[in-house]
């Protein structure tokens, strides 16, 4: 019997290649408590990728103290891992809404204020949404990246410059928005180029200007899954307007940022939070139909809304520099000592 045993054994053992079972804890008594250290225990056992121990480790931790803190139902669970599944299986104009439920938890923006931390002077980064895409209007200084009647006027300017104020020259911006329904030209069903969006470079003093139209709030889809949840946590579905940018020049690190319009209800409950204080504008409006004209703007009687921003871009120094004090100020404060 015993070698029957054996026998089956050294055959799985050889089925799991460079498992090594002699590495294996001990006999332990599988409790609500002892389970973690078990699991901990067995996945450590034979992985030499030290990152990989080290995250899962946190991960296993995280979970099971979870679990035991909320003290989770089979009920519960049943009904989670149901909503996984179908939040798996569905795609909307937004992409997968496994990744809207991340969105919606707080978890890219979370991950992007991390990886994307500038020093105290240089301009925020916010995440670069499901929107970006190649294919836009290359624009000369002070054109429009919408066409007519795509939405109210607005006018784009400023400089882009370094920490220390120094003008960048010919950097690359990137700009895209929503029109006034709400929607980027990704998402109708039929899209005939691009629209609402376009890029152009800054000219030898670091300046840089454009003609857009006025962003307005819209929701993520809300009829899946995601929609349920949010339903259900009593929270509305919507993004507060904004204007996406993405800049980069040679020597800088790319800023990917979202510039957010002063007034709109949805400021402080961005459904997918990316807004920062620092990111929210004012527009002023210009009535001034010989400014208008000069603006290049279709309607010069019509009033149209100025936006000036200027864009502060780190470097790659000064961007790490920031990283490593977040890292270390967050370690701080949760007083785990921790090193990834
Ligand atoms: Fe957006």
């Amino acid at each position: 019997m015993s070698s029957t045993l054996n026998l089956t054994a050294s055959k799985h053992a050889a089925q799991h290649g460079k498992v090594d079972l002699s590495k294996m804890p001990k006999m332990m008594e599988m409790s609500a408590t002892s389970i973690t250290e078990q699991v901990l225990a067995i996945n450590n056992a034979n992985c030499s990728d030290e990152r990989m121990k080290f995250v899962f480790e946190r991960l296993v931790q995280h979970l099971h103290d979870f679990v035991r803190e909320t003290f989770i139902t089979t009920e519960e669970w049943v009904t989670a891992i149901k909503f996984l599944t179908e939040a798996g299986q569905t795609s909307t104009d937004h992409g997968q809404e496994s990744v809207m439920l991340l969105g919606i938890l707080g978890v890219p923006a979370l991950i992007d204020t991390m990886n994307n931390a500038k020093p105290p002077k240089a301009t925020e980064a916010a995440v670069l949404g499901p929107f970006f895409i190649d294919d836009a209007h290359d624009l000369a200084h002070g054109d429009s990246i919408a066409s007519e009647g795509k939405g109210e006027y607005m006018y784009v300017h400023g400089k882009v410059a370094d920490t220390k104020g120094n003008p960048v020259a010919n950097a690359l911006i990137n700009a895209w928005e929503a029109d006034e329904t709400g929607s980027y030209d990704a998402q109708y069903e039929v899209r005939d180029g691009p629209e609402c969006r376009g890029r152009l470079r800054t000219n030898k003093d670091g300046k840089y200007a454009f003609r857009a139209v006025v962003p307005v709030s819209y929701p993520v889809p809300a009829e899946g899954t995601v929609g349920k949840l949010l339903d259900t946590l009593g929270r509305h579905p919507f993004r507060p307007a904004h204007l996406h940018l993405r800049v980069e020049a040679p020597g800088y690190e790319k800023l990917i940022t979202q510039l957010y319009i002063n007034g709109d209800p949805y400021l402080t409950s961005d459904t997918a939070f990316g807004v920062k204080s620092s990111l929210i504008v004012d527009l002023k409006p210009v009535n001034d139909p010989k400014l208008s004209a000069k603006r290049g703007f279709g309607n010069p009687d019509k009033v149209h809304m100025e936006l000036e921003r200027d864009i502060i871009l780190a470097t790659p120094e000064e961007g790490a520099a920031a990283r490593k004090k977040l890292h270390e100020d967050m370690l701080k404060s949760m007083k785990t000592g921790l090193k990834r």
